[in-house]
Parts: C-alpha cells; structure tokens; sequence
C-alpha cells in the first residue's frame, strides 16, 4: 500500500496492533488483572469426577512426539486463510471464531472436541466424525472446500485438538461450557441492532463489515458480512447462535480483565438485536443447503 491511511483507517490500524496482534498469544492474559482460570474440573460419563484438566502451556508442545504436527495444527488453525488459499474462500481464520487458539471456555473452545467426536450433528441428523465437522466449518464458516480427510493439514488439525485435550479419557468431559446458554423467546430488533453496531463494532469490524487487513492482505479484522465473511450455512449466521457468541466474546478489548478484555457490556437484548443485523446482511450462499435438516426439523432461526 502506497498511498497514505486515511485517519480513521489508521486509527483502527493502531487499535488493531495494539490489540488485535497480541490475541491468540496468551500475553494480554497474561498482563491483565484478573485472568480467566486454566484449570477445570473433569467428569466422566456417568458424572464421577476424574483429575483435573489445565490448559496446557504451548512449550509442553517440544516434549509430544507429535510436537511437529501439533504445531502445524496449531498454526493452520491461526493462519487458515494464508496457509490454504485453494480451500479458504472467506477473509478468516479458524481462530477468527474459536477464540484463543480454541483455549478459552464460552468462545467456541476445542477443549472437549477430539474427546467428544464421532457425535450425533442435528443438522445432518446422523453422526459424524471429527473430520467430517472440521470440513463443515472449512465450506461454511470458511466458505471454502474440503479438505481431503487423510491429508497432512487435516492430520494436523486433529493433533492440535487431541493435544489440547491431554490425557482426558475419549467421553469424558471437561466441566467448561462452549457457549452460554441463550434465551431464544427474545425479539430480535434489526433497527436498534444496526445503530448499536456503529457504536460497539464498526470500529473494528468496519462500517460495512468489511473488516481490517494489514498492508499485506493478512486478516487483522475479520468481516462480518459481504463476500469475504461466513455463508449462510455457518452456525453463526444463525441469529442466537450469533448472538451468544457476541454477548460472550464481543466487543473485545473494553476491559483490563479477562481473557481478552471482552464482553459483559451488551445485554442478551442488546446481542440479539446486533446479531438480528449483522448476520442478515448480504453474504455468500450455501450451494449444499438442501441437504440440511432433512427430515425438516429445522431450528427457528435457520436461514433457510
Ligand atoms: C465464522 C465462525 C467460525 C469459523 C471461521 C470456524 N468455525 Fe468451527 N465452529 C463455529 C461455531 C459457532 C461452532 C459451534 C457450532 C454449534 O454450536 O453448533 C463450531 C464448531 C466447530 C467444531 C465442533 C466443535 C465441538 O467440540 O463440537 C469443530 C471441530 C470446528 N468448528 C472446527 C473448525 C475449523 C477447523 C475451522 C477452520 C477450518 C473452523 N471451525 C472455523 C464457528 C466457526
Ligand atoms: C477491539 C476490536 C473489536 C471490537 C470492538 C469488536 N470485535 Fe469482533 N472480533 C475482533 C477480533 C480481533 C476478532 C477475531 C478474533 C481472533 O482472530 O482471535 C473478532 C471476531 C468476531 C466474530 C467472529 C468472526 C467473524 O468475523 O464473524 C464476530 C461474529 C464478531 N467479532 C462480532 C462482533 C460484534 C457484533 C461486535 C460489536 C458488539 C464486535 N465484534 C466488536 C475484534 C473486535
């Protein structure tokens, strides 16, 4: 980029160095004052308590002899759309959605994943395996392909999420929640919604949803709607799955405490009627939406 930002732009430039780069690193936990805890407790499938879970430190990576692919896991999940440009149509990362590398509990964590697959998909209505799930979020949240099951990336993906799972037995669970529970009788008001985006979201997510990219195309920001964001076969352009995920995660940075410094600052209100917004604007279709639901025992908000 040669010509020089314009204030704004540059001014969410600045907000994204200062915050944005550092996610994912577990260094602005670190700095803040009160931090999310690390270590939970774990139940097997009957209920009775097993050994503690702690979120594993990165450096205990080097001691696997898997250490290399779990890396590369690790990486493919943070740099999704630079490392697989064939298989990634939309302007995101796994980690744009599964906050913190998939480590923090209420952000779509990958804690208890590799435990808990091969599972019952409701959407599918049959059960499938860890693979098959990956390739759901890879031609819907990412809209893009799939990538083959027995590949050196997709290989990699699932060492990633059997280490962060440690050495908690297969249907065990760690005692953690993936999204707080919702409550779905709210109204969504898309008008209220779309003035409180301006004021809470469009500094970072841009006007139009478009979005940041550094100089060099990289995703700071990801979109929120348009060409470049999720299709509407993605579990987030549902309306309260949307908004659970905002009023648990969203906006980031306004505090000094927690994990990121994220959230509690929209009502369940306040989260359905931006969610309402954003995820009804314009954005890719799902070629394969008649697959879904097929017996038609769709969810309200489903969007087709
Ligand atoms: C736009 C947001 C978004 C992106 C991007 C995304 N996901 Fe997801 N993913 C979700 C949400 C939301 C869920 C939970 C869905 C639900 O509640 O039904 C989910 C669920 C999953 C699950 C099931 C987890 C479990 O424990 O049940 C896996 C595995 C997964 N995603 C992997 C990936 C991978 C790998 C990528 C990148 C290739 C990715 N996702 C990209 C939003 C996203
Ligand atoms: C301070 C900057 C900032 C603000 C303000 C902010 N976000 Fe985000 N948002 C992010 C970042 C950064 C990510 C990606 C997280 C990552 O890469 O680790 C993200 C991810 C998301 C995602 C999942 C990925 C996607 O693009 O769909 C959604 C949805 C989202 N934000 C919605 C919102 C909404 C709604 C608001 C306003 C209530 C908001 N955000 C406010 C920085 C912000």
């Amino acid at each position: 980029m040669n010509s020089p930002l314009a204030p704004k732009r540059a001014m969410r430039l600045i907000l994204a160095l200062s915050v944005g780069l550092s996610l994912g690193a577990e260094a602005l936990a670190q700095s803040a004052g009160a931090v999310a805890p690390r270590t939970y407790a774990v139940k097997d499938k009957n209920g009775a308590p097993l050994p503690a879970y702690t979120i594993p430190d990165d450096a205990s990576i080097f001691e696997r002899p898997d250490a290399e692919a779990v890396f590369y896991g690790q990486r493919l999940l943070n740099e999704t759309q630079r490392l697989l440009p064939d298989h990634v149509g939309a302007a995101m990362n796994c980690n744009s959605c599964h906050v913190m590398q998939g480590k923090k509990p209420l952000g779509a964590p990958f804690i208890n994943t590799y435990n808990s697959f091969p599972q019952f998909n409701p959407r599918a209505e049959r059960e499938m395996t860890l693979e098959e799930r990956i390739n759901g979020c890879m031609i819907r949240s990412m809209n893009g392909k799939k990538l083959p099951v027995d590949s050196r990336e997709m290989r990699a993906m699932v060492a990633y999420m059997k280490w962060l799972a440690q050495d908690v037995p297969h249907g065990a669970r760690v005692q953690i929640k993936n999204a707080s529970p919702f409550d779905t009788s709210l109204v969504p008001d898309p008008v209220r919604g779309r003035a409180l985006y301006a004021q809470q979201c469009a500094s970072c997510h841009g006007a139009d949803g478009e979005g940041l990219k550094d100089a060099r195309g990289h995703i700071v920001f990801p979109p929120l709607w348009g060409d470049e964001s999720f299709n509407i076969g993605a579990g987030l352009a549902r309306t309260y799955k949307a908004a659970a995920f905002i009023h648990d995660n969203m906006p980031m940075g306004v505090h000094t405490d927690g994990a990121w410094g994220e959230g509690r600052t929209l009502s369940q209100q306040d989260a359905v009627d931006i969610a309402e917004f954003f995820t009804h604007m314009p954005r890719p279709d799902f070629p394969l939406k008649d697959k879904d639901w097929p017996s038609g025992k769709k969810p309200k908000d489903a969007r087709y």
